[in-house]
């Protein structure tokens, strides 16, 4: 992987923080744009903009061509063999929202177990714990370890339950479960299964005939794309048996003044004008992940994230969350700077031009359950180096010297 020149496919990377580097570590919770993304975007309206399927003028049949090519791009880039069963959304949060009105309120009723863990993503929690309360259905959570890794044993829990849904690569300690495990099992007890991919479809090989879940749901901004786009997978069998969640144009083929047939899937979950250069947008992305390979992505991340465990964890006071076994997580890493609360150390960092997450990274139980105060964490990505987590560490002795801690 030729991380300088993948550098220099990011424009933002050039920019100057109070005359520094920029140094971008908050992958988690959004990736810079490639030009060839960027370009991708503005081509489209330079060149083809029109609303999709329901014109016959030429810009309406590209733009609806550049949409199709998306999904079939998406739908390979995941190793689903129908491209029906991808759903384009805005983003993770409303992919999983989508599953919870369309088919949890129809599917789960009183006393039906619906198992999560306690490392989601408060997308992937808010939801179910809505549902469950007005359902009357019961939640259970698969408990961590001290480490953020599932505790032995726990996936007892999924015996009679009804729905499980985990996340792939958790966005706080960067553990990666066993998701093929997880979703076995549920498929074995008759449960459907959703896998909350935000964090790995960026990083590494998702594949979801190994995974074997029924449902999969991913952002596009954390993976080069634009906001405003996102994944749904989903089987076409349960889709097929899902009704819409929102209503309007496209997702009918008739309407009449009192009744209407919904049109077929993927097109019956995506009511009203998408978000085609969204679409067009991730396309690209997937292209651009495609090219340098999701094995090398990982490798590179691992690689970063073995350095950072090794070069953190030797700075007295700075206590590490989440495994240290690189192979467990992704390239994540989350910390603790004692003394210093982690707005600070954000707010220092970022007078230097680093650029990092403070606070509960939207998993507060997750901080509970494991007895966190609020953390700091620095998320990697492809144009990431050793040097650039070198600075960090710098940086970080001298906020302590600031603090006298
Ligand atoms: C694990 C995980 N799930 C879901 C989401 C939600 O993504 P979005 O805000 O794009 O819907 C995030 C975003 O941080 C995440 O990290």
């Amino acid at each position: 992987m030729d991380v300088e020149k993948i550098r220099n496919d990011f424009p933002i990377l050039k920019r100057k923080i109070n005359g520094k580097k920029l140094i971008y570590l908050d992958n988690g919770a959004t990736s810079q744009k490639p030009i060839q993304v960027i370009d991708a975007v503005s081509n489209f309206y330079k060149k083809n903009n029109a609303n999709i399927h329901r014109g016959i003028h030429i810009l309406s049949e590209e733009s609806t061509l550049m949409y199709d090519d998306s999904r079939n791009k998406v739908s390979r880039f995941i190793h689903s063999k129908n491209p029906e069963e991808i759903i384009f959304t805005r983003n993770a949060t409303e992919s999983i929202n989508l599953v919870m009105y369309s088919w949890g309120k129809e599917n789960i009723s009183r006393g039906d177990k619906i198992v999560i863990s306690e490392m989601e993503h408060h997308s992937n929690l808010i939801p179910w714990v809505v549902l469950a309360k007005e359902k009357g259905a019961t939640l259970e959570y698969l408990e961590l370890d001290k480490e953020g890794l599932i505790k032995e044993g726990e996936l007892e829990k999924i015996k009679g339950a009804k729905f499980v849904s985990v996340v792939h690569v958790s966005n706080v300690t960067g553990v990666i479960n066993d998701v093929e495990k997880i979703c076995r099992t549920a498929s074995e007890e008759g449960a459907v299964s959703l896998v909350d991919a935000s964090q790995s479809a960026p990083h590494m090989k998702v594949d979801i005939q190994s995974i074997g879940c029924d449902f999969l749901a991913f952002t596009g901004h954390k993976m080069l794309a634009p906001t405003g786009i996102g994944v749904l997978y989903g089987k076409k069998e349960i889709l097929d048996s899902m009704n819409p969640f929102l209503f309007g144009g496209e997702m009918v083929v008739e309407a009449h003044k009192y009744d209407m047939r919904w049109n077929s899937v993927p097109y019956k979950f995506e009511a009203g004008t998408p978000n085609i250069s969204g679409a067009v947008g991730l396309g690209s992305a997937v292209d651009y992940l495609e090219q340098i390979g999701m094995e090398n992505i990982r490798a590179h991340e691992k690689k970063l994230v073995s350095y950072a465990l090794e070069k953190l964890g030797a700075v007295n006071g700075i206590s590490i969350i989440g495994p240290q076994d690189s192979s467990r997580r992704s390239g994540i890493i989350t910390f603790e700077v004692k003394g210093v609360h982690p707005h600070d150390v954000a707010s220092i960092l970022s007078e230097e031009g680093i650029c990092l997450r403070s606070g509960y990274h939207c998993a507060q139980p997750l901080h509970e359950s494991m007895g966190l105060q609020p953390t700091t964490r620095a998320s990697f990505y492809i144009y990431n180096t050793e040097e650039e987590i070198d600075f960090l560490i710098e940086n970080l002795v001298k906020v302590k010297k600031i603090f006298g801690v």
